[in-house]
């Protein structure tokens, strides 16, 4: 399967492909993860996105759109892949749409997280990532058993430093009406999904899943 998950900034996307993605045997693909891993090896790749998110705003189409198509076409993403944080305009939606149809594997579905925004900003700054596995974590809502350590590798958690209270303003407006846009555009193939995304996690994941396995069943 070829799926997208669709939303604003902390509505829960890296949160829920983690395990949709080991779940459903797909590979997850995390544009932003690939922008940091970029920025931390300071690739010229890497430093120029740098330049973007710490603004809170879209990395160029350009990059943004060579990037994801390198990436889909590697061998371990053949068996499927989950997308989180691509497409995020129309002309990346066009350019995938394209390179799916010519290896034959379109999107079969784009599940639509919704949140209200006043529950996003919250969730963003008490947000802490394992600066090892990628492992996500909230102060409140999800806590590590050690305090600042991964409950799965002991490594160390880090904010991220988009995750500024002003930052994170500058990224929901930069985010906001191409995701409307997005909304549109896939709602005219029929392949949108809406999904709650408030609630517990584990919820969340059964209310993608039970969207998944209608979809799958579709086929
Ligand atoms: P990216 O890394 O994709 O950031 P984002 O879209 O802003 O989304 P986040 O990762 O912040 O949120 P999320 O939905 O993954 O939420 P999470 O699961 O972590 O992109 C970063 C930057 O890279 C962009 O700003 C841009 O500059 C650039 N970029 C990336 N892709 C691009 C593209 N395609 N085009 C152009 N530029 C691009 O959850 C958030 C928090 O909430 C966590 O603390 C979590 O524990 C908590 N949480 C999750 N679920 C729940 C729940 N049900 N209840 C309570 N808390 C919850
Ligand atoms: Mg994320
Ligand atoms: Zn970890």
């Amino acid at each position: 399967m070829q799926l997208i998950l669709l939303g604003l900034p902390g509505v829960g996307k890296g949160t829920q492909a983690k395990v949709l993605a080991s779940h459903l045997g797909l590979l997850h693909i995390s544009t932003g993860d690939m922008f940091r891993d970029a920025a931390e090896k300071k690739t010229s790749l890497g430093l120029s996105a740098q330049e973007f998110m710490s603004k809170g705003q879209l990395v160029p189409d350009e990059v943004t759109i060579n990037m994801l198509l390198e990436r889909i076409s590697e061998n371990d993403a053949q068996k499927g892949i989950m997308l989180d944080g691509f497409p995020r305009t129309i002309p990346q939606a066009k350019a995938l749409d394209e390179a799916l149809k010519n290896r034959n594997s379109p999107i079969d579905a784009v599940l639509y997280i919704k949140v209200p925004e006043v529950e996003l900003l919250a969730r963003l700054t008490g947000r802490w990532t394992c600066s090892e596995c990628g492992e996500i974590y909230h102060t409140q809502t999800n806590p590590p058993k050690k305090e600042e350590l991964c409950d799965l590798c002991d490594g160390v958690l880090s904010q991220r430093a988009d995750d500024q209270p002003d930052t994170v303003s500058d990224r929901l407006n930069a985010n906001r009406e191409w995701t409307e846009q997005l909304v549109t555009y896939y709602e005219d193939f029929s392949k949108l999904h809406s999904i709650d995304g408030t609630g517990e996690m584990e919820e969340i994941t059964e209310r993608l899943i039970s969207v998944i396995e209608m979809v799958s069943a579709e086929r």
